[in-house]
């Protein structure tokens, strides 16, 4: 039975691929950062740990535990868990930006970092990054989770070369718009970060909130959390998985768009999708 790790099963796309996979066979792991949604995934039935993003302390438990359950090894890691700071760029604070890294991009390499060795002596792993379209297309007002997707697939880039010929494989599956609880668990984020009401984009950020806060497919051509799941399956279980998965019409739209457009043009087609930054 293979093993996996997957951080942010509380909700969304985590919990989807957690659950999806352990109905394939796999061992799941299904990490949580509260200790209610450890409990309430345990109920179902899975294997779950407690694992905040923030803390080190609890990376290193977490992974100290799955390896004393599986004697020693992993066969692949889902770094998933995450948010969206939303916000102009100009009304970024330093706090603001440091806590979109902390939890989006330091957390990850951490975790990634703690399971590489293990991976390294069995001789054989999948490292899979919950990417995004947001991970090479910019959008405006999304400037601080551009810019940790974007560094997550450099880092990504990086250290698939520097796995080249270990057996690892590292892989990123880059989503557009998905079902989940992602857009609502923006909205914390924004109100605890962003002056909005004294900002130059107010009149944005109250277009902003109103689609933050309403329930449902906010994007057109936003698919279900099993959409990920199918390429997660791809990246774990091909004998050759590819370095990207795009998911949706508009990810792999504006992956082909990037490439054959130039910037001025990528640029109108990108501030269009953005509505002016009304979404
Ligand atoms: N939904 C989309 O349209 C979309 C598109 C592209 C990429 N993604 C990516 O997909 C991933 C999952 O998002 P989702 O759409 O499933 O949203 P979601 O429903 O909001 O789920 C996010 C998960 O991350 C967890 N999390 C947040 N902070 C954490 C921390 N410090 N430590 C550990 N876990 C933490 C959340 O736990 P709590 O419940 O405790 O907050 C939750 O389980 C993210 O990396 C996101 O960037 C989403």
């Amino acid at each position: 039975m293979k093993s996996i790790l997957v951080t942010g099963c509380s909700t969304g796309i985590g919990a989807c691929v957690a659950r999806g996979l352990s109905a394939q066979g796999w061992r799941v792991f299904a990490t949580a950062r509260k200790p209610e949604d450890v409990e309430r995934l345990q109920a179902e039935g899975l294997e779950s740990l407690l694992l905040d993003l923030n803390d080190s302390a609890c990376i290193h438990a977490a992974v100290d535990a799955v390896l004393a359950q599986t004697g020693g090894r992993l066969d692949a890691l889902f770094n998933n868990g995450g948010f969206g700071q939303v916000g102009a760029v100009e009304d970024l604070t330093r706090d603001a930006l440091r806590e979109q890294f902390e939890t989006n991009l330091f957390g990850w390499i951490e975790l990634t970092n703690r399971v590489i060795p293990v991976m390294r002596q069995q001789g054989h792993g999948r490292i899979v990054m919950n990417s995004s379209v947001l991970g090479y297309a910019a959008f405006a007002y999304r400037g601080a989770y551009n810019a940790v997707k974007f560094a997550l697939e450099g880092l990504s880039d990086t250290l698939r070369h520097e796995l080249y010929g270990s057996g690892i494989h590292v892989v990123l599956v880059e989503p557009g718009p998905i079902v989940s609880r992602f857009r609502e668990n923006c909205v914390p984020h924004f109100e605890k970060h962003i002056d909005w009401r004294n900002s130059i984009h107010r009149a944005q950020y109250e277009s902003q909130l109103a689609r933050l806060n309403t329930p449902g497919p906010a994007a057109p051509f936003t698919l279900p959390a099993e959409a990920v799941l199918e390429k997660v399956m791809l990246a774990l279980e091909s004998p050759s998985p590819r370095a990207r998965y795009q998911v949706t019409l508009p990810a792999q739209l504006f992956w082909w768009l990037k490439r054959f457009l130039s910037i001025r043009a990528m640029d109108w087609v990108l501030m269009r999708a953005s509505g002016g930054g009304k979404r």
